[in-house]
């Protein structure tokens, strides 16, 4: 029966049923669920609405129920009942009887549901904390073993300046660190209870909300209970870290793809996450990476879906509401995949030296360096950048690289170039300059690996 039966003399459509159910989804919040009904049983004891022993007697029941289900989940879908609540709530009348029926004293599913959404996502954020740090540490490791490799950097997907691989994972460990601290962030303003907070305008019993709060590992009770039902803020905001954190992966994903093209060549993906082709014997595609790339779709999808449904909704609990969890229990689970992807990825690839090395060489990447070899010379930067430009165009007529020309060729163009230019324009030189902070000197490089490797306790 339904948890509402009173009311009504005429069953539900069957249809509608099928429609408003939850259960095949909100299933997954069944730990959650039975934990804060255990936290709600002992404010029940406090405000006598129940005895100390009949308090372990639910406790024991709930905690049971937890034992039978856990890893069994797919039990619960045999039920025909509306949602997790009510599926938790009939098994433990049928548990323990009449009694079972007291549990639901001063509460509403629409508190209800919010703390468990919220203890769920609070699970999901430490999980993922550890496996984007894990994924950091993936990346220094590859930084700190790849930090002679040097590779053309690009904009434009053009050749642009020279580069280290190390210096490109270093990349990535920063866009990874934002993606932690905003993940931080969301945990801060989400750690809340809103139990107690009734259908939408508090309990009408004598509860300690803060007590309450802080049983379940929350920082503090929600001020607010019409705002307390109604706010999914953590679910948008938790959304929006995916959809950026996403957004990286897809970008690296991007750039591994490129890297281990024929056309590039500068890697080699592991055979343990690439796949073959059912017609072309020679091929080894990027499947995992594909699919990383791709997956960032539904991710976005989500976060405008949750957008969508709670614009302009009404204050304070809807059904609508009931909408906020697929996206979300999807996303979470495609990013944790994604991450975890990741890490696999970069744990077995292989780096091709000698071709990022000539990439690199080949490219007219030290350009830049003759430009400011000149203004040292008292030439303007422009005019700089001009005379370079006409060596550049003087070398690719020739078919050579800029260290290949003559000297008397470049002097055509300008007669301060002298003998020293070659050690100017060599790629460890171009490298070697850029010492500034946030620059690519390997000095640099080697600083932020020994500063992430003690900010992540890599030893
Ligand atoms: N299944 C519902 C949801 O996910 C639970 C809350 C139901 N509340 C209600 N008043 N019908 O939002």
């Amino acid at each position: 029966m339904a948890l509402w039966g009173g009311r009504f003399i005429n069953e539900s459509h069957k249809l509608f049923k099928e429609f408003n159910t939850s259960l095949s989804f909100d299933n997954v919040l069944v730990e959650e669920d039975i934990i804060a009904s255990i936290a709600w049983s002992k404010v029940l004891m406090k405000i006598k609405v129940i005895t100390e022993k009949e308090q372990t007697t639910i406790e024991s029941a709930l905690l049971e129920l937890l034992m039978e289900i856990k890893n069994h989940t797919k039990n619960i879908l045999a039920s025909n009942c509306e949602d997790i609540h009510s599926w938790v709530e009939e098994n433990l009348i049928n548990k323990i009887g009449q009694l079972g029926k007291k549990l639901h004293t001063g509460r509403s599913r629409n508190d209800q549901i919010t703390t468990d959404l919220k203890l769920w996502c609070r699970n999901k954020i430490y999980l993922l904390l550890k496996n984007l740090i894990e994924l950091q540490k993936n990346f220094i490791l590859n930084a700190e073993f790849n930090h002679d490799v040097i590779m053309p950097g690009y904009t434009h997907l053009q050749r642009a300046q020279p580069i280290t691989f190390s210096y490109w994972c270093l990349a990535y460990v920063e866009m990874l660190r934002r993606d932690v601290s905003r993940l931080k962030d969301v945990l801060k303003r989400l750690n809340t209870s809103p139990l107690g907070s009734g259908a939408l305008s508090g309990t009408a019993w004598k509860i300690n909300r803060e007590e309450l709060a802080s049983s379940m590992g929350f920082d503090s009770a929600t001020n607010n209970a019409l705002d307390s039902v109604s706010d999914r803020d953590y679910v948008i905001e938790l959304l929006s870290s995916a959809s950026i954190s996403m957004i990286h992966l897809s970008r690296f994903s991007e750039d591994m793809i490129f890297f281990n093209s024929g056309e590039a060549n500068f890697i080699e993906l592991s055979d343990s996450i690439t796949s073959g082709s059912s017609l072309m014997p020679q091929k080894k595609n990027p499947d995992a990476l594909e699919l990383i790339r791709a997956k960032c779709g539904r991710v976005h999808g989500a976060l405008m879906s949750i957008l969508v449904v709670l614009k302009s909704l009404p204050l304070s609990y809807n059904k609508d509401m009931q909408e906020d969890k697929e996206g979300l229990f999807d996303s979470i689970k495609t990013w944790n995949d994604c991450v975890c992807m990741a890490i696999l990825v970069l744990k077995n690839m292989k780096i091709k030296y000698e071709s990022c090395r000539k990439a690199a060489e080949e490219g007219y990447s030290n350009a830049t360096e003759i430009a400011d070899y000149l203004v040292k010379k008292g030439v303007a930067f422009r005019e700089a950048h001009n005379i370079s430009g006409q060596l550049v165009l003087r070398a690719i007529s020739e078919k050579k690289s800029l260290n290949d020309l003559e000297l008397s060729v470049f002097q055509n163009y300008s007669k301060l170039i002298k003998d020293d230019i070659y050690k100017h324009i060599t790629l460890e030189s171009c490298l070697d300059k850029r010492s500034s902070k946030g620059g690519v000197a390997p000095s640099q490089v080697y600083e932020e690996i020994i500063k992430a490797k003690k900010r992540l306790n890599i030893f």
